[in-house]
């Protein structure tokens, strides 16, 4: 009877997160600029443009989709990000990173 329950339990929870998880996993990742030398700024590099790319969206497509960078402006994305950022599993500098991306190098 107690296993019965506990499969009940499982059932009911698994019912649950199929209604209101984050079950989004697809997304177009076209209009995400590809980074190349001319996006390199003072403060990020190719490869921190390119990692950044791969993190977001990697990360950030789990509950919506991807908002294109030029979007939001970059005071913007900064807020957006500290919010953000920590919904996801990032530590944060890989938050950093994709804050980098987001804001094309600011
Ligand atoms: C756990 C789910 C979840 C994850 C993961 C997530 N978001 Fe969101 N996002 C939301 C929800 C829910 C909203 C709606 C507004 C709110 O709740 O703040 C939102 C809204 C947004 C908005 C719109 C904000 C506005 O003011 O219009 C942007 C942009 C955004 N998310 C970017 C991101 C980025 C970038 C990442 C990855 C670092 C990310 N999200 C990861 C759930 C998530």
């Amino acid at each position: 009877m107690k296993v019965f329950r506990s499969f009940l339990l499982v059932g009911c929870l698994t019912a649950l997160s199929l209604t209101y998880g984050c079950t989004k996993k697809s997304s177009n990742t076209s209009s995400l600029y590809v980074p190349t030398s001319a996006d390199v700024t003072a403060t990020a590099t190719l490869q921190d443009l390119q990692q950044g790319r791969a993190l977001y969206i990697k990360n950030c497509n789990s509950c919506h989709d991807l908002p294109t960078p030029d979007n939001y402006g970059v005071s913007s994305w900064k807020s957006i990000m500290s919010s953000m950022g920590p919904r996801t599993s990032m530590t944060s500098s890989e938050i950093t990173l994709v804050t980098k991306y987001v804001t094309r190098g600011q």
